[in-house]
């Protein structure tokens, strides 16, 4: 399929100039916040197609910060996808081939992964520990979904987790990333299972351990966690993740520590 439909060929017309005919859009993904598309797109004087992920927002100025972060991210080491060009609405990035964090087997192995990417990406946003401890806070990821992080299968030894989604990206304190990626993991179906809460809990002592405040971590980490269940009741309209809400708060000291 040629990219002429769905505004797709408009979209990335100011990125990729005359390039834009030789775009084949493979599929539409699953998106959210955005129109979302895989695309196979000719490389500059060369015969190669490269695959590249297409994000078509309707509020403008979205996928420039969005491109800006992952320019950061990207230049301080930090594994997210390159990126090949932006418009205020329009974002096109190399595609990451690997299978998100939602549709894989979860171990601690895992959780502490997705903890060394997150703390990496934390650091390199602008938060850090200065040297008594406490927290310089400045960005966060603000959407730990877990179909936003990729186990990336380039690296074929030690594959690592790429994080692909900084559409809320924002000033905060990174620990809310660090109770919302808890209330993923643990809630993540089958949900509250003592194997998920094992990998919960991998992920924020990992974290902790890297950011060298582990007893600073958990109860301002508890705080984040509790209210991450209690935004999910609200966005899903589900009210069964409130009384999760209590019952986290109740048996943090008990179940996670
Ligand atoms: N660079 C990429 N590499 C691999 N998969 C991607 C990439 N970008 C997006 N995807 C896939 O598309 C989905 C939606 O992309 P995402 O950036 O999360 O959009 P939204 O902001 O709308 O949530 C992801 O969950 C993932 O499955
Ligand atoms: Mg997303």
């Amino acid at each position: 399929m040629r990219c002429e439909g769905d505004g797709i060929a408009t979209a990335l017309w100011p990125i990729l100039g005359e390039r834009v005919w030789d775009v084949r859009v493979v599929t539409a993904l699953s998106a959210k916040k955005s129109r979302a598309f895989l695309l196979s797109v000719p490389e500059i004087d060369s015969p190669r197609r490269c695959p590249m992920v297409v994000k078509i927002y309707k509020d403008e100025g979205r996928a420039f910060r969005e491109a800006e972060v992952l320019a950061r991210l990207g230049s301080a080491g930090v594994p997210v996808p390159g990126v090949v060009g932006a418009t205020p609405t329009v974002l096109l990035r190399r595609y990451v081939d690997g299978r998100v964090l939602r549709d894989l087997h979860w171990t601690p192995v895992l959780a502490e992964k997705l903890a060394t990417w997150l703390h990496s990406c934390h650091v390199a946003l602008g938060s850090a520990h200065a040297q008594d401890g406490t927290l310089i806070r400045t960005g966060l990821v603000g959407d730990m979904n877990l179909g936003n992080f990729v186990l990336d299968m380039a690296q074929a030894d030690s594959r690592i987790v790429c994080g692909i989604d900084f559409g809320d990206t924002r000033p905060g304190d990174p620990l809310e990333d660090v109770g919302e990626g808890f209330m993923r993991i643990f809630s993540h179906r089958p949900g509250y299972t003592p194997a998920r809460r094992e990998c919960a809990v991998a992920f924020v002592r990992e974290y902790g351990r890297l950011a060298g405040a582990e007893d600073r971590v958990w109860p301002e980490v508890e705080r984040h966690a509790v209210e991450a269940f209690r935004k999910v009741a609200v966005w899903r309209g589900d009210p069964s993740m409130n009384d999760m809400a209590e019952a986290v708060g109740k048996m943090w000291r008990s179940m996670f520590l």
